[in-house]
């Protein structure tokens, strides 16, 4: 594979890098899209699961709905696309709060913002950007490190991302979840975010949701999922593998130096000084 540079790959805008593949014509038209009341927002900052919650949230609608790949990803032709669709739109996005499209916070659509504990998400992106040809090559974990640090990676800071978003925290219209929590107690992930769709499911529809978005049956279905052109989450990859790694809690302590994470508590503790919502980030 050859070397791919930053400045291939990469450009600004508003001070945050995105990946060439989002155009800057579509960026700087964003906020001429039209939300409609019930659109649904999944929001995430990159590699904090965002496929696990779209695969819930897809199954809570019983597939009747349509999921959209990110709305900043593409050409001009994204507006006109997503307009022409019919049904219900989940539209996923990565973008931070600040740059969000007014039209989804003038028509209060409902937003599910989910969250990763920082740490594993760094080496969950690091392992993406290694592999992803459309990424620029790092090929040193150190390396990555200090560019996730400084912002200098696809969708900025997480800190600045995390930020904006916790000062919405308490809209009626936006429901924050951690990965962590859906690690540990799915169920009640799965029914909150029914509660929060206004969608009644029984315990033994959310038991079958739970089956069918863990790990391992995600993962299994990579196959078909690959094959299936409709499966566009993520606006990087086709290849389902990138995606489904290991999915676990801690892989960060597989990767962080002592001093690294020193280092990162030290950043984490200035910038979340402020935060109350960075309390809840558990590891
Ligand atoms: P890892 O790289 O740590 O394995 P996103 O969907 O936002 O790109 O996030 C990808 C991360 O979510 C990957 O983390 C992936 O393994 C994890 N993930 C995807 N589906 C999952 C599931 N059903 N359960 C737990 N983690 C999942």
């Amino acid at each position: 594979m050859s070397t791919q540079s930053q400045a291939d790959l990469i450009h600004m805008f508003k001070g945050i890098p995105f990946t060439t593949r989002s155009s800057l014509e579509l960026l700087k038209s964003l906020d001429t899209f039209d939300a409609r009341e019930d659109d649904v927002l999944l929001v995430s900052y990159p590699k904090s699961g965002t496929h696990w919650l779209a695969q819930i949230i897809m199954q809570l609608y019983t597939n009747q709905v349509t999921l959209t790949s990110p709305i900043e990803f593409g050409d001009i032709l994204k507006l006109e696309e997503l307009k022409n669709l019919s049904s219900r739109r989940i539209i996923p996005t990565h973008l931070d709060y600040n740059m969000l499209p007014m039209n989804f916070k003038n028509k209060g659509c409902k937003a599910i913002y989910i969250i990763r504990n920082p740490k594993d998400t760094a080496v969950s992106m690091y392992h993406y950007y290694k592999d992803n040809p459309y990424l620029p090559t790092i090929d040193k974990w150190t390396t990555f490190l200090e560019l996730f640090l400084k912002g200098d990676v696809v969708c900025g800071s997480w800190f600045d991302h995390f930020l904006s978003w916790e000062k919405h925290r308490n809209d009626d219209n936006i429901l924050i979840l951690f990965y962590e929590d859906m690690k540990k107690d799915l169920p009640k992930t799965v029914k909150k975010i029914g509660m929060f769709l206004g969608i009644n499911i029984s315990d033994s529809e959310i038991r079958e949701v739970c089956k069918k978005s863990s790990f391992s049956e995600m993962k299994t279905n990579i196959e078909k999922e690959n094959a299936d052109p409709n499966h566009t989450v993520c606006a990087l990859t086709s290849d389902k593998k990138l995606i489904f790694r290991k999915g676990t809690v801690g892989d960060w302590k597989n990767h962080f130096t002592p001093k690294q994470n020193k280092l990162f508590e030290e950043m984490f503790s200035n910038k979340m000084k402020y935060s109350d919502l960075a309390k809840s980030i558990t590891y």
